[in-house]
């Protein structure tokens, strides 16, 4: 596959971040994100033996078979079962969110500036954007734009989309954007596009990215060894915090209570993090845009028996029932 055919390539983000505060990478690390490899490819730069490339998206691994050597073992799946493919790692890094080779190919149905297929999975499995668009009870598509997109018209879209649907489906993104911009007020300039809510809410939930995330820290934790480092990097400000509220409440050990709160069981802490949020430099934004809202968060993990954290208490909004 050429870089035409995938999209441009994609940049990065953090990596150096992360190399630096690493070092020295050795042994066995997980890439639950691999994309186009550069993660896989730094860590491998650095000193990692081995890592174990994981994406659900069969164009990773068709581009990996280019640059992949005997050291990347590629695994075709979701990190939030990666504990089943590995354990005793000494690292894990997360990239969350989608590609830009996923974002930029019109025929992966992201878009909405370039007509595509309404698709919106980053694999090849489970029901597509135009399936829940054009079959979702009313209800359950306005909580969907309500919940994963903060939109506040999401009633009024979602009754759109219904009235809609009634005489033809939806097939593409166009089309899709469209009845979506009738609905809302002409964006002011500078303003963002107004399908812009709409579209990240659903393919939030098509991909199921807050089950995804919340259920793949707790696979990190099990699948790291003592001592092993995890490195997630996001790119909305919700997934940061949920990352933040997991690594708080799995770094803490307990105990202690207050006069309001009553006494909690003292347990051993399953990670130590280590520093606080890192954004990237004014040069990395200056050389990649799509580095602007980027945080990393960094933690270790010790030899205390893994736990979980659930979903509500990392601060992501409750599932939409029936999806
Ligand atoms: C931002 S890109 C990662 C880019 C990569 N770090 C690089 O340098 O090329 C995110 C990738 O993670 C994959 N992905 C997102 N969520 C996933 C999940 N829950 N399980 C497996 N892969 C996932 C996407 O398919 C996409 O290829």
């Amino acid at each position: 596959m050429t870089e035409s055919e995938s999209g441009r390539p994609h940049v990065p983000v953090l990596l150096d971040a992360i190399l630096e505060r690493v070092a020295p990478v050795r042994g066995v690390w997980l890439d639950g994100t691999m994309g186009a490899g550069g993660y896989t490819r730094g860590l491998l730069d650095a000193g990692a033996d081995r890592v174990i490339g994981l994406d659900r998206d069969p164009l990773a691994h068709q581009m990996a078979r280019e640059w992949a050597d005997e050291r990347v073992e590629l695994v075709k799946g979701v990190f939030s079962e990666m504990d089943e493919v590995a354990t005793d790692l000494d690292g894990v890094v997360l990239d969350l969110g989608v590609s830009s080779m996923q974002l930029d190919r019109p025929d992966r149905g992201f878009s909405f500036m370039r007509d595509g297929p309404l698709d919106m999975r980053m694999g090849d499995e489970g029901p597509t954007a135009a399936d829940l668009v054009n079959n979702a009870p009313e209800g359950q598509l306005a909580d969907i734009l309500f919940r994963y997109g903060e939109e506040r018209a999401a009633r009024r879209i979602a009754r759109a989309i219904v009235r809609r649907r009634a005489t033809a489906r939806f097939e593409t993104t166009l089309d899709l954007a469209e009845t979506v911009a009738a609905n809302l007020p002409r964006p002011k300039p500078g303003q963002s596009h107004p399908a812009t809510r709409s579209f990240q809410a659903i393919r939030i939930a098509v991909n199921d990215e807050f089950g995804e995330l919340a259920r793949g820290l707790s696979a990190a934790e099990r699948a790291l060894k003592p001592g092993g480092w995890l490195a997630v990097v996001s790119f909305h400000s919700v997934e940061d915090r949920a990352v933040k509220r997991f690594l708080a409440a799995r770094s803490d050990a307990g105990g202690g209570g207050s006069r309001h709160a009553p006494e909690r069981e003292a347990r051993a802490p399953a990670f130590v993090t280590v520093g606080k949020a890192v954004a990237p430099s004014p040069e990395e934004v200056a050389n990649n845009p799509r580095a602007r809202s980027a945080r990393l968060r960094l933690a270790r993990r010790t030899d205390a028996p893994a736990g979980e954290v659930s979903r509500r208490a990392l601060g992501l909004p409750d599932p939409v029932e029936g999806l």
